[in-house]
């Protein structure tokens, strides 16, 4: 039994997340959680609300709330979301627990201890009439390259030049649209991310299993142009974790935050610390995933994220860890992904295009977005949903393939046989077929899983769902019934049997479908099936059964174009 750590990359906490930010990293972290448990692995899977920075505190603003008390709000909601998907975390914790801000604390006083940290003096617009410095996006103005009068601070979006807020032509916030700025000089920590330059490269060298994309990702960061830069880590907010070196003032930092991005991933330590809290145990119970001074050696620590985290969880969270000087577990394997587009364009928060998650769950169940999400994830490039494609993809592999062999067996075992599985007949030559093509599917689906290749571990359980098709297709048991009672018992032996194994295979990815066949088969026997004939026979003649309700329903033409109408975005 291996001991396997699982963080999926933390959603903001400004608004419910759409299918592609899903299927980025939570979706399929919750796929290999779900796996390695079924495996008999210890796991612990770790997710989060990313809760602080700007963006926080404009969506409370905006919803007329304490930016805590939208934060709170915003997490249960969240939470509630993410049940509904059944993402299996251990703990869906808040980057603004108690437990990250000692964190935070923690590791930003090692990185002072280890002179890690300099002082740094900015100059940064200050808005009177918003009582705040605001961060570049925030002030926008007239291009001084070409004119265009909406450009933002950090840059033109018409010209595409790169700004500086102090470039732009007659500026103003756009949080309160006061021309009352000024520019202010203020105080900052940089964590100095040169100076670990060549222990986060050995670091990197060190994961010779790594995808290409990732180590080139991280490589191009460190190598190009100036290459790896010190980087500010605190922030002229109100909300967030205060600054404080451990648990003592900083002198000269009062009333700073830390930046978001350097407490949000220390949230995967800390999530960890709230699982313990949350469920009666000790610093000890957590500390063994985190610390190989305290039991993490053995743990195998895997990071699913959406492409744009890679450099960060590459070499701004490492240089949090390795600068601390602390044994803590670093990350092992890096799943990324590439971006999930909708319907010709992209997802859009702002303009409420594509299928969120909550809307998803309002017009199907979970699994039918989980199976049509994991079988499409975006590995090797960017895909694309369309409403076609899913249609295609729940009626075919899901109501025909699955659903139908589910409904046929039981329902002719039901009526030829009776409640209980047929004692009848011996397996022949064409069963023994079935069991050793499975048997070698089965170990090519696995190896699938534990590479984390998502699509193929897919096209592999597709496959397996339809080689008991096949040879349903092909044995016929409802015409051997006829000449041959005896081995059509057989047949259906085989086949209820079979069920339990598709529920105990298919349960990573659709869990309620597993649930409800493994229920009609009157069984909680969730064994993986390592041993091929012997999980054939697991279900012994004179167990009794029952027919399920249909596992899946279609996806009408109609609905699809309803669907199509209604997600298409509110301003375009
Ligand atoms: N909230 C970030 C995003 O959605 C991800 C943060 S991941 C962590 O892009 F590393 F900070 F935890
Ligand atoms: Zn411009």
């Amino acid at each position: 039994m291996a001991r396997i750590l699982i963080t999926s990359a933390i959603p903001y906490i400004n608004g419910i997340k759409h299918l592609g930010n899903l299927v980025g990293s939570q979706l399929p972290a919750d796929l290999f959680a779900r796996y390695n448990r079924a495996r008999g692995h210890e796991v612990m899977f770790i997710c989060a609300t990313d809760e602080h920075g700007t963006p926080a505190e404009l969506a409370a603003a905006k919803a007329g709330k304490p930016v805590a008390e939208y934060c709170a709000e915003m997490h249960a909601v969240q939470a509630e979301i993410a049940r509904g998907f059944r993402l299996s975390f251990d703990h869906f914790g808040r980057s603004s627990s108690e437990r990250n801000h000692k964190l935070t604390q923690h590791f930003a006083g090692k990185l002072a201890e280890n002179g890690l940290i300099r002082e740094v003096v900015e100059s940064q617009v200050y808005s009177v009439d918003d009582g705040r410095f605001l961060p570049d996006r925030y002030i926008e103005g007239t291009c001084p390259n070409c004119g265009y009068d909406s450009a933002r601070g950090d840059q033109c979006d018409n010209c595409t030049k790169q700004l500086d807020p102090t470039d732009l032509i007659n500026p103003h916030s756009t949080i309160s649209g006061s021309t009352n700025l000024e520019v202010r000089e203020t105080k900052h920590l940089y964590l100095m991310q040169r100076a670990l330059k060549d222990k986060i490269a050995a670091w990197i060298d060190s994961k010779t299993d790594w995808p290409l994309l990732t180590t080139s990702i991280a490589r191009k960061w460190l190598n190009d142009g100036d290459g790896l830069q010190d980087r500010g880590i605190t922030r002229d907010l109100h909300w967030g974790i205060p600054v404080m070196k451990g648990d003592q003032p900083w002198p000269g930092m009062e009333g700073k935050v830390f930046y978001v991005w350097f407490d949000a991933p220390i949230e995967y330590i800390a999530g960890t610390a709230e699982w313990a809290d949350a469920n009666g145990k000790t610093d000890a119970d957590w500390e063994r995933w985190w610390r190989t001074d305290k039991g993490a050696s053995d743990v195998t620590y895997y990071q699913f994220m959406g492409k744009d985290n890679v450099p960060f969880h590459t070499l701004s969270f490492p240089a949090t860890i390795l600068g601390s000087g602390e044994p803590w577990k670093m990350v092992d394997y890096l799943k990324s992904f590439n971006y999930l587009n909708y319907d010709g364009g992209q997802f859009s928060t702002s303009r409420g295009r594509g299928v969120f998650m909550d809307q998803a769950l309002s017009i199907l169940p979970a699994d039918y977005w989980r199976w049509w999400l994991l079988s499409h994830a975006p590995e090797s490039s960017d895909s694309e949903f369309t409403w076609e494609n899913f249609q295609t993809s729940v009626n075919k592999d899901l109501a025909d393939v699955l659903g139908n062999l589910v409904s046929r067996v039981t329902k002719f075992a039901k009526a030829k046989f009776g409640d209980v599985i047929p004692a009848g007949g011996s397996f022949g030559p064409q069963e023994a077929a079935l069991i050793a093509d499975l048997g070698a599917r089965i170990r090519d689906y696995e190896g699938y899983m534990e590479a984390m290749e998502v699509r193929k571990a897919a096209t592999e359980l597709r496959a397996i769902w339809v080689i008991g098709n096949e040879y349903l297709q092909s044995a016929a048991p409802w015409t051997v019934v006829k000449t041959d009672p005896d081995q059509a018992q057989a047949m259906i032996r085989l086949s209820l049997n079979l069920i339990r194994i598709y529920a105990i295979l298919s349960q990573p990815f659709i869990p309620d479908a597993s649930a409800a066949m493994m229920a009609a088969m009157n069984s909680d026997d969730w064994t993986w099936p390592t041993d091929m004939p012997e999980a054939m026979r697991t279900l012994p003649a004179g167990h009794a059964f029952t027919v399920p309700d249909n596992l899946f329903r279609k996806i009408t033409d109609e609905e699809r174009a309803d669907w199509q109408q209604r997600f298409a975005g509110i301003r375009s």
